[in-house]
């Protein structure tokens, strides 16, 4: 089973399993990162394994400051602005790469285009002491919920790593949010951490949105974030035996009856529903309730990631390749 060690003590063992190619569940703002070296195509492939996930799928690079920032990737100018405005934070720029920069191609999937954040606090921290970027999807098993407990880490994870380094509940409770320069406009890959509307306020533009070609953001494919139970949203009614997951002050019709009950923020704000979205799922999962209903939630601000995220949720598993 892997050790679990507070960020305080933890510094010197990450480094080393860093080091030796191996990997290492991290606390970021956003959700915890399954990290490895991004420049060791081994402790790379790791990542997949322990993850279970289709190689395909790209990875996003964490970056310590932007000097490794460049070194990796070409900003143009507008990607440099938000890269200056929100880093460190839950942003993440889709740029392309510069040659020669030593990011292992199983990393990107062989794109020439590369997905890099630079995290708040221990993340950052450990980036800056490896002197090298780390590759880090969220620390779950293919499909399933990003974890944003160390605990939930172990449990998924445990038996396949070493080391979850604790540094508490993620404080957003969201992925980041991705987005890829496109001429002079920006185009939202995946609604995350940041609101929409907030980077539309430092750009002075609007974002685009959908039609990017392909499935560039596999988090994109329909069946994700799945718990076991079935998943009903934007419910006015519950019925016996099903779980409620609330929103606000206002109850579903039948409430009272929930097999079990957990509101996202009973004060109806949405960051505080963000930051309790993931652990609540996996709770009122653990319940054994065959459904979870969810109230309606509101699409503005940090709402456009949550109804995605429960849309993921939502969506038909079977014929479906679960992803990240
Ligand atoms: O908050 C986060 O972003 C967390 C923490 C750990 O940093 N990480 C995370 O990583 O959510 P992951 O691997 O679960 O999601 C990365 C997303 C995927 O949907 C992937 O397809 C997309 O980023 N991505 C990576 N590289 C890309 C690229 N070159 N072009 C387009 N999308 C890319
Ligand atoms: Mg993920």
């Amino acid at each position: 089973m892997a050790e679990i060690l507070a960020v305080g003590e933890a510094m010197g063992r990450a480094l080393a399993l860093l080091d030796g190619g191996d990997v290492v569940a991290i606390p970021t703002e956003t959700v915890y990162g399954l990290a490895g070296d991004a420049t060791n195509g081994i402790g790379v492939a790791r990542i997949f394994e322990a993850k279970g996930r289709p190689r395909f799928n790209p990875l996003i690079a964490h970056v310590a400051d932007m000097a490794m920032a460049d070194r990796i990737a070409l900003f143009d100018p507008l990607s440099r602005k938000l890269a200056l405005a929100f880093w460190p934070g839950p942003l993440t720029l889709v740029l392309p790469q510069r040659a020669g920069n030593g990011i292992h191609p199983l990393v990107t999937a062989g794109l020439d285009t590369i997905a890099l954040r630079m995290p708040r606090g221990f993340g950052g921290d450990l980036i800056a002491r490896l002197g090298r970027p780390l590759a880090a999807p969220s620390a779950n098993s293919s499909g399933k919920i990003s974890a944003t407990t160390a605990q939930a880490v172990a449990a998924d994870l445990g038996a396949r790593i070493k080391l979850v380094v604790d540094g508490g509940a993620t404080p957003v409770g969201l992925e980041s949010t991705i987005l890829k320069a496109e001429g002079e406009h920006l185009r939202l890959l995946r609604p995350g951490g940041i609101a929409a509307e907030e980077i539309e306020a430092a750009i002075g533009m609007e974002l685009l949105r959908g039609g990017a070609a392909g499935v560039e953001a596999p988090g994109m494919l329909a069946s994700h974030y799945a718990p076991g139970a079935g998943v009903r949203l934007n419910a006015r009614s519950i019925g016996a035996g099903e779980a409620l997951l609330a929103f606000g002050g206002e109850r579903a019709e039948g409430w009272r009856g929930a097999a079990a009950f957990l509101n996202l923020s009973p004060s109806g704000d949405l960051r505080e529903a963000a930051s309790n979205l993931f652990a609540y799922m996996q709770d009122l999962d653990r319940s054994g309730a065959r459904t979870i209903v969810v109230e309606p939630i509101p699409l503005d601000g940090l709402g456009e990631a949550i109804n995605d995220r429960l849309s993921r949720a939502a969506a038909p598993r079977d014929n479906t390749q679960p992803t990240t």
